[in-house]
């Protein structure tokens, strides 16, 4: 067996972080390491709980979860119950978990797991706000030659906001976060709106991770059924992007999407264009490619290969 990858989820559950998390939990190439949690959807207290449920019902309970930041660096917390729920998992009815939280904050995690690893073995997926990996960047700088990779989910080019006009969720919610991860020179790798959009669920879809048969399965099913009804009222469409889970799929299998270099700035200051990416796509700037910006996604591979995995659960 090829040797596994090493990896830190940093999340804030949220139906599509908890199918990222199943989705990981389920793939043998993957050794998660640790999974963190931020404040974000929801108040980091129902973040790190909802990971912790997630764990349970793949029935993994040896995973190491961390609680991190419960607030943006520098701004006030903005959450997303309208789209996930007053608890951000709603839709199942999970137990609450008996496995314990870890006691270490996830910021020292993050630096003392990429200090012990050897140096560009261990890849950060950040399914949130920035703020628990740019604030290890800033208390230890000597971490960003040793991180591998950042995959992330967040912004937007031609999609625009989902949050704002201009903004995408996670990086509107901290984007002094954001500013400082895309400055650190470490190699990104960004799941943005302009392919999660084209990542929708079905009918169809729901119905396969239900058929599997399995707890995951089916908690899957009654997750999305939850979450698309809010984003297909506001796009109008049948189904919701499953955004969190292209980070992972990017993981396993690259060749279902495709993206380029480009240069990446976020806005910092003004209020009405606040956490925008600014992706000069068509390199109109000499400002230096800092990240890979994903814009393509083969969706039904996509999802056969997230069924895939649950179904593995
Ligand atoms: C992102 O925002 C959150 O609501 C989702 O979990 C996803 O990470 C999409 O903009
Ligand atoms: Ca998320």
């Amino acid at each position: 067996m090829a040797p596994q990858r090493p990896i830190i989820i940093d999340c804030d559950p949220g139906q599509d972080d908890a199918v990222a998390l199943l989705v990981a939990l389920g793939s043998s190439e993957l050794d998660i390491i640790g999974i963190t949690a931020v404040a974000g959807n929801v108040p980091l207290k129902l973040t790190e709980t909802n990971a912790r449920k997630v764990c349970e019902l793949a029935n993994r309970t040896e995973i190491k979860v961390f609680a991190g930041h419960d607030a943006p660096l520098e701004r006030p917390l903005v959450t997303a119950e309208d789209v996930h729920g007053r608890t951000g998992l709603d839709g199942p009815d999970l137990p609450e978990p008996t496995m314990k939280l870890q006691e270490a904050h996830a910021t020292a995690f993050i630096i003392n797991s990429l200090r012990e690893h050897p140096a560009r073995s261990v890849t950060l997926c950040p399914l949130g706000p920035l703020t628990n990996i740019a604030a290890a960047i800033e208390a230890a700088p000597d971490i960003i030659s040793r991180i591998e990779e950042i995959v992330l989910m967040g912004g937007a080019n031609f999609e625009r906001g989902n949050v704002t006009p201009a903004a995408e969720f996670n990086i509107y919610v901290d984007p002094q976060a954001a500013d400082i991860v895309f400055s650190s020179g470490v190699p990104i790798t960004v799941m943005s709106l302009d392919v999660t959009h084209q990542a929708l669920t079905t009918t169809e879809r729901i119905a396969a991770f239900r058929s599997l048969g399995n707890p995951a399965g089916l908690a899957t099913a009654e997750m999305m059924e939850f979450f698309a009804r809010f984003d297909s009222e506001k796009y109008g469409t049948a189904g919701a992007p499953l955004h969190d889970p292209c980070v992972i799929a990017y993981l396993l299998q690259p060749d279902l999407f495709s993206g380029k270099m480009v240069n990446v700035e976020i806005e910092t200051e003004s209020e009405l264009t606040m956490g925008m990416t600014v992706v000069d796509w068509w390199n109109v700037t000499n400002r230096p490619a800092n990240a890979k910006f994903i814009s393509t996604v083969d969706d039904d591979g996509y999802f056969n290969l997230l069924t895939e995995r649950i179904g593995l659960l």
